[in-house]
């Protein structure tokens, strides 16, 4: 396998041994520490990035492995203009795999196309998040113990939010699952993927623009940000941005056993008092999201490790 582009190129099987292997590393760290020993991981980040990039850093430098690469567009040479086909080209001489996020859908594959090394899309554009959704998926068997079964919620802006594509595009491969899209009527989920995706598959959906309305219904509630960066103007996204604010209050009618979830970063969308609520699964996310990432580039590299 040359890379991850979309979670479609991880079978159901395949995803399964990740999450085997990131709950191997998380309780046997020790047996990894030098599994990449001599590795580099070029992370190319050409769109801001906290936990993304920084969760490869960290799982590559846990693996034994270096890093090296560029956090912002300006400080590499796309700034003279270089193609993104070039600049695949140039990394691969120096490191042994790729993490890419890109403002533009469709750059990392492009740069997979160019690289001799495994590319893994780290984000691109508002199209797709594969990386996120094996944080995500991590976090629901964790919580939940299983993917099949489930009724989950989307909230906020469906259309930009890429980790939404990507975990409804995961979602729909397991059985029994329901999907209730939640976002003001302009952020609604694309055609694309309502139709390629969720009819495709047969989940049975619908849309609404009332959170209160679906809340005891949920096993999961996924919240997301209005992504600013992809609006074409500021009035549109200030007059969206608060659509949808989850506060203690909100939760009454929510099970008990919900699961909270929030790819991060938050702007308003979730009250800091829900923090504390056992419910509260995003910063488990942000942990999870490295162990993951570890059992990723540890299959990409083609690297085993014994398992006791
Ligand atoms: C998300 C992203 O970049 O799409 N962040 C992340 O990687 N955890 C979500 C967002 O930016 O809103």
């Amino acid at each position: 396998m040359r890379g991850l582009n979309n979670i479609t190129d991880l079978s159901p099987a395949e995803i399964d041994d990740l999450i085997r292997v990131a709950e191997d590393i998380m309780t046997h760290p020790d047996r990894y520490a030098d599994a990449c020993r001599g590795k580099k991981l070029a992370t190319l980040f050409f769109e801001p990035s906290t936990r993304t990039r920084l969760s490869f850093e960290a799982a590559m430098y846990e693996l034994g492995g270096n890093v090296l690469g560029f956090s912002e567009a300006q400080s590499s040479s796309a700034a003279k203009g270089e193609s993104v086909a070039d600049t695949a080209k140039t990394v691969s001489c120096y490191a042994d795999i790729i993490a890419m996020r890109h403002p533009k859908e469709g750059a990392p594959l492009v740069a997979a196309q160019h690289a001799g090394i495994p590319v893994i899309n780290a984000g691109d554009g508002g199209h797709n998040h594969p990386t996120q959704t094996l944080a995500d998926l991590l976090t629901i068997h964790r919580e939940r113990g299983r993917f099949e079964g489930l009724t989950v919620g989307f909230c906020g802006d469906l259309k930009f939010g890429r980790t939404v594509h990507s975990l409804i595009t995961a979602l729909c491969r397991y059985s029994d699952i329901r999907v209730v899209l939640i976002s003001p009527d302009e952020l609604r989920l694309p055609g694309y993927v309502k139709q390629d995706v969720l009819q495709a598959s047969g989940t049975p959906f619908t849309e609404t623009t009332d959170l209160l309305g679906v809340m005891p219904q949920l096993d999961i509630l996924y919240m997301t940000r209005v992504q600013r960066e992809r609006f074409f103007n500021e009035e549109d996204y200030l007059r969206l941005k608060d659509s949808y604010i989850l506060t203690p209050e909100k939760l009454t009618e929510a099970r008990p056993d919900l699961v909270i979830m929030h790819p991060l970063p938050r702007v308003n969308e979730i009250s800091v008092r829900i923090d504390s609520d056992p419910r509260a699964a995003y910063f488990k996310q942000v942990l999870y999201g490295k162990f993951i990432r570890m059992a990723l580039i540890l299959k990409l590299l083609n690297i085993h490790v014994k398992e006791e």
